[in-house]
């Protein structure tokens, strides 16, 4: 028997020694597996001299299995086109049975509400659509990727390029006081990917985990899914309570913390919690994972430093990304591993999670050491504070005091309200507020709400989509609920 692969990945068995003529035997093939839907309608099939050379067989034998496909209403001759498989009507699909539907849902559907699209008014994550310098990007692209195709084929560094991890380097002592060696930096693809990269490194499966509540949902689920137990871990306004996690754990292993500007209130970590973060790991030896999720992108004066850059000790792993920075469709992050775990990180990084995209690396390296890296952090910061201000003043004339998180205000909505459910109901109505609730580890006890990112609110957008969610916030109970009475104090 000689089994062969036909160009649409279908195995045909050709059996010489069985009493069933060839025809029959490369006709029932095709008629399975257009009845079971392997081979959908309006796809082609080789041609009769194609398919006869690689089953070796003649073109009459193909010729008239073909046909009598034809004949089964199976197939149709489409002139130069070849022959298609045919849109199968009941009748001659009554063989088959209705495929079930397949549903599979997408990933993270109670934060994200789609991948790939254009960015709706508030949405968290993305960058300002219409600031983003394409051109000049375009530009440095090109030129990695000329770079790039006449260099010698040499086996990459998984770190990463040695000319982004030196500019990183460089540019974190200057904008997050970090001082370290270009090999303590070891690239990823964004801030995810740097709390998998070193939770492969830590190994620590089964321990405990402290986690802010409220805080970013996805580390939770990641470090659920890491097989970590988590401990939430409540914040106030000086980030995250040590006191009250060392009463429900203090031996956890690992404390997953946003100092620069908790994720989502806001609050930047005071030194005396900083310190005291850091002298539990010290006595413990547990360690800190630093969400740097914002870097120096912070819209209320100069950024605090990182708190790695206050670490003697060396518990702390610092986690950036270049997602609000520059954009999350560069899919490029960075770990700083402290010096105790450097050649560690490189080696699981080496047999498990090499460095991403080579030619973007050395685009960003290009992008930061010719300059725009600062100035474009420096437009962003005057851009998203001038929209954050828009935003303000749109609501001032209800005389609503302000609150502002990251790059994103926070507007609480009455108790009892389903504020995923509204922001579905947004997203219907072309406006993504992100549910405030999901930040909670128990969402039964969190208070509803929405985040509404300033990024993309230039010019008019801002008041079409304020209208939107004045209207939206208008139809919840109680009846006389506005948005001016919703912005927190
Ligand atoms: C708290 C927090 N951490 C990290 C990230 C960024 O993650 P990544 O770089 O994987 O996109 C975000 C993005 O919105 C965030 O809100």
């Amino acid at each position: 028997m000689d089994a062969l692969t036909h160009p649409a990945t279908l195995a045909f068995a050709i059996d010489r020694a069985r009493p069933v003529p060839l025809t029959t035997q490369i006709t029932a093939t095709l008629r399975t597996a257009i009845l079971d839907g392997q081979l959908e309608p309006g796809a082609r099939l080789p041609s009769w001299l194609d398919l006869a050379a690689q089953l070796g067989v003649s073109r009459g034998t193909v010729k008239a299995a073909y046909e009598s496909l034809e004949d089964e209403f199976l197939v149709v001759p489409s002139g130069a086109a070849g022959t298609r498989v045919a849109q199968l009507r009941a009748s001659n699909a009554s063989a088959a049975p209705a495929p079930e539907p397949i549903r599979i849902a997408p990933p993270l559907s109670e934060i994200e509400h789609g991948f790939f699209q254009r960015p709706l008014p508030f949405q968290m994550g993305v960058p300002a659509q219409d600031a983003f310098p394409a051109k000049l990007w375009a530009r440095l692209r090109t030129r990695a990727v000329r770079e790039d195709a006449g260099a010698p084929v040499g086996v990459p560094d998984p770190r990463g390029r040695p000319e982004l991890r030196a500019q990183i380097a460089a540019n974190l002592a200057i904008t997050r006081g970090i001082h370290c060696h270009p090999d303590q930096v070891i690239l990823t693809s964004g801030y995810k990917n740097g709390l998998c990269l070193t939770l492969l490194v830590l190994q620590l499966q089964g321990r405990r985990a402290w986690v802010e509540d409220p805080g970013y949902p996805i580390a939770r689920m990641a470090l659920e899914f890491a097989g970590l137990d988590i401990v939430p871990v409540p914040v106030d306004g000086e980030g995250l309570d040590i006191a009250s996690g060392m009463a429900l754990a203090p031996d956890a292993a690992v404390a997953i913390v946003t100092p620069g500007q908790q994720a989502p209130t806001g609050v930047t970590m005071s030194n005396r919690r900083r310190k005291e973060l850091i002298a539990w790991a010290e006595r413990h030896g547990g360690w800190i994972v630093e969400d740097d999720y914002l870097s120096e992108l912070q819209l209320g004066g100069r950024a605090a430093p990182a708190l790695m850059a206050g670490d003697r000790s060396e518990r702390v792993i610092h986690v950036g990304t270049f997602g609000k920075t520059l954009s999350p469709a560069l899919g490029l992050g960075f770990v700083v591993a402290p010096l105790s775990l450097a050649e560690r990180f490189g080696e699981v990084a080496a047999c498990l999670n090499p460095a991403p995209n080579l030619t973007t690396q050395l685009a960003v390296a290009d992008f930061i050491a010719d300059g725009h890296f600062l100035r474009h952090l420096r437009q962003m910061k005057a851009l998203y504070k001038a929209r954050r201000d828009g935003l303000r003043d749109r609501l001032a004339g209800h005389d609503a005091p302000e609150s502002f998180a990251g790059l994103a205000m926070v507007l609480r909505l009455p108790k009892g309200v389903d504020d995923v459910a509204l922001s579905r109901e947004a997203v219907r109505h072309g406006i993504a507020p992100a549910p405030l609730s999901v930040w909670r580890h128990d969402r039964s006890k969190a208070d509803p709400g929405l985040l509404l990112c300033v990024t993309n609110l230039r010019g008019n957008v801002l008041d079409r989509a304020c209208d939107t969610l004045e209207r939206l916030i208008a139809g919840l109970a109680p009846p006389d609920t506005s948005l001016s009475t919703l912005v927190e104090a």
